[in-house]
């Protein structure tokens, strides 16, 4: 298994992918889990700050995270909301539900069951978060924790809104990137760390071949690459 953390606009969510397919392993993106109870929050047309409502709605919500990484998908009550889960109003809603104690636990017990299910895979399983390293799975083989300065992210979020057609300048991307780090790191329930025992990879001069080439070195080096 390989726990992956760190910020957004590192191309966490690519690289964890790629990965994946290249030791052919399964896939797991926690935020993709936070994000689709946001949504769940706002259809519900609850506070995202209002922590008794967001535990009822959580509590109430079905969710299927897919771990193929060609495709990984999530349902919410039956409903496709891959897309809709990448949207501004969720983006906006996920960091105070995120930073909720009940859904943490509830989504840190659906994720670790995922990957205890994965570990019989061959491939094992790539995880995404912010905390896989620090909470839920303290034991992994292998901590990677991927960042790069908040000028770079601000610029490859900007070039992925344009390129999804989303309006978006560098200075708005800028203080979206550090209004998030900043809740995410500064929340009292598993703030994003580096691990003590995790691969610091710094991403600022790297592109995205670079940044996975460097990941499957550290598969390899740990001997964390099975086939068969
Ligand atoms: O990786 P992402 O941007 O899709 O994550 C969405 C939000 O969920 C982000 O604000 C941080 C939070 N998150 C978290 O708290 N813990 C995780 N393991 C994954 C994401």
């Amino acid at each position: 298994m390989v726990a992956l953390d760190g910020p957004a606009g590192t191309g966490k969510s690519t690289v964890a992918k790629r990965v994946a397919m290249a030791l052919d392993a399964r896939y797991l993106d926690t935020g993709s889990m936070y994000r689709a109870i946001a949504l769940a929050v706002l259809r519900a047309g609850v506070d995202p700050t209002d922590e008794d409502k967001v535990v009822a709605v959580a509590d109430g919500a079905v969710l299927v995270v897919g771990t193929d990484p060609q495709k990984p998908g999530i349902t919410l009550d039956g409903d496709d909301v891959a897309a809709e889960i990448r949207g501004p109003e969720v983006s906006l809603a996920v960091s105070p539900v995120s930073a909720t104690k009940h859904v943490r636990e509830l989504l840190v017990a659906q994720q670790r069951a995922i990957i205890a299910d994965a570990l019989d895979h061959v491939g094992g399983i790539v995880v995404e978060g912010r905390d896989i390293g620090t909470v839920v799975s303290p034991d992994a083989p292998l901590k990677v924790y991927l960042t790069a300065s908040a000028d770079a992210r601000a610029a490859r979020r900007t070039k992925q809104d344009s390129a999804a057609g989303r309006a978006s300048t560098v200075d708005a991307a800028l203080a979206d990137v550090q209004r998030r780090d900043k809740y995410d790191s500064s929340r009292a329930v598993s703030p994003m760390m580096a691990a003590d025992d995790a691969v610091v990879l710094d991403n600022t001069d790297l592109d995205l071949a670079g940044t996975i080439d460097a990941l499957i070195g550290l598969v390899e080096q740990r001997g964390l690459r099975v086939t068969g």
